[in-house]
């Protein structure tokens, strides 16, 4: 990779004050199937990790090496060493060490996992029940007719889901649930027993990307990009969570990029940006695009990808937009794969 951004400049915005929002409902996008063979960039990965440093907090060594295992199996060839390593640490019964090394691989959203004890996570349990989430997901969050079973979550997932959910479910901003509330639920969600996995959701990750997308444009002073990126979490989303995307387009277009960047900002509040550099979003949107068969926003993705990179990142880019331009398809998506392992 030629050209990493520094990881946290999303940090900045999300630091901002408290916005107040609507209430509805929201329906369920349509999930398309992936073009890609084999290597899925969607592939539930995160969750065997963090599933694995909940085994080694809760001192269940044979459990983390059962998780980092199947993390194994789907991991990139890039992430495949580091997870060696992990095995190693394990095998060596040395926890400690494991714990951080899971920590930082996962990102520093994971941090506060290593901070959970039983307070937090009746704290949590307490936010749960005070904000109705039971009435959807059941009372111990074992799923309903309404709302799945919520074992087997992500922290991205869940905070993504509280602060700007997809599917139908109100939107809790940051006035009713803090931050630290926030966190604490999401310690007693994760902690949840219980079998059910929940599969890797391109649709949520593509939705959440875009978000991140847009304060990467607003940075580089790009309002057009930013506008765009808006508008495609629009279409992901309804309800609640879409009143507030037009609210969000309006003030860009009106010029307020203040405005529009607090209220992405309080959207967000709380919810981790990802782990990974600016220049693999726009590949991974370059991907999801093209699985979805909308090729004028696979080379949208792929020129920003372009003006960002340099060396061979940028050749193979140059690539991928002459292949998307010829459709070619097949062998765009071949590329785009390998740039992402
Ligand atoms: C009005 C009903 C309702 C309430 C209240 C509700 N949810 Fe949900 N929730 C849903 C539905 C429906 C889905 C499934 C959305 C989909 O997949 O389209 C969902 C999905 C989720 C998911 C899975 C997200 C994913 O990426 O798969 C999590 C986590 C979640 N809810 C957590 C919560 C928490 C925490 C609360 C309380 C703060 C809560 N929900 C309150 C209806 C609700």
């Amino acid at each position: 990779m030629t050209q990493r951004r520094k990881k946290y400049w999303y940090l900045f915005f999300l630091a901002l004050p408290v916005a107040t929002l609507i209430v509805g409902l929201m329906l369920q996008p349509e999930e398309q199937p992936a073009l890609t063979d084999g290597f899925d960039p969607s592939v539930p990965a995160p969750l065997y990790l963090q599933q694995a440093l909940v085994a080694v907090l809760n001192g269940d060594r044979l459990e983390a090496i059962h998780e980092v295992d199947h993390f194994m199996f789907f991991a990139r060839e890039r992430d495949a060493a580091r997870a060696e390593v992990i095995m190693t640490l394990l095998e060596e019964e040395n926890l400690e060490q494991a714990a951080e090394q899971l920590v930082s691989m996962i990102g520093p959203s994971a941090a506060f996992l290593t901070t959970i004890t039983a307070d937090t996570v009746e704290h949590g349990r307490e936010v749960f029940v005070n904000n109705g989430c039971g009435a959807c997901h059941g009372e111990n969050a074992e799923g309903t007719d309404i709302a799945p079973a919520l074992p087997g979550h992500t922290i991205e997932q869940v905070k993504r889901q509280v602060r700007a959910p997809v599917g139908n479910m109100p939107v809790f901003t940051n006035e009713q649930i803090s931050n630290s509330e926030l966190d604490a639920l999401t310690a007693y969600i994760v902690t949840l027993q219980g079998s059910h996995v929940h599969p890797g959701v391109d649709v949520r990750d593509q939705m959440m990307r875009h978000y991140w997308l847009f304060f990467g444009a607003i940075a580089e002073g790009d309002i057009d990009e930013a506008i765009h990126h808006i508008e495609k979490v629009g279409t992901f989303v309804s309800g609640q969570h879409l009143d507030r995307v037009e609210e969000i387009l309006a003030t860009l277009e009106a010029g307020d990029v203040d405005t529009a960047v607090m209220l992405v900002g309080n959207a967000l509040a709380g919810v981790d940006p990802p782990n990974e550099p600016r220049s693999d979003l726009y590949l991974r949107q370059t991907l999801a695009a093209l699985n979805n068969r909308d090729i004028e926003e696979a080379i949208f993705e792929i020129n920003n990808f372009i003006e960002l990179s340099s060396g061979q990142q940028r050749a193979d880019g140059e690539t991928v937009r002459d292949l998307l331009e010829n459709d070619l398809l097949e062998d765009a998506s071949i590329i785009l794969t390998n740039m992402l392992r």
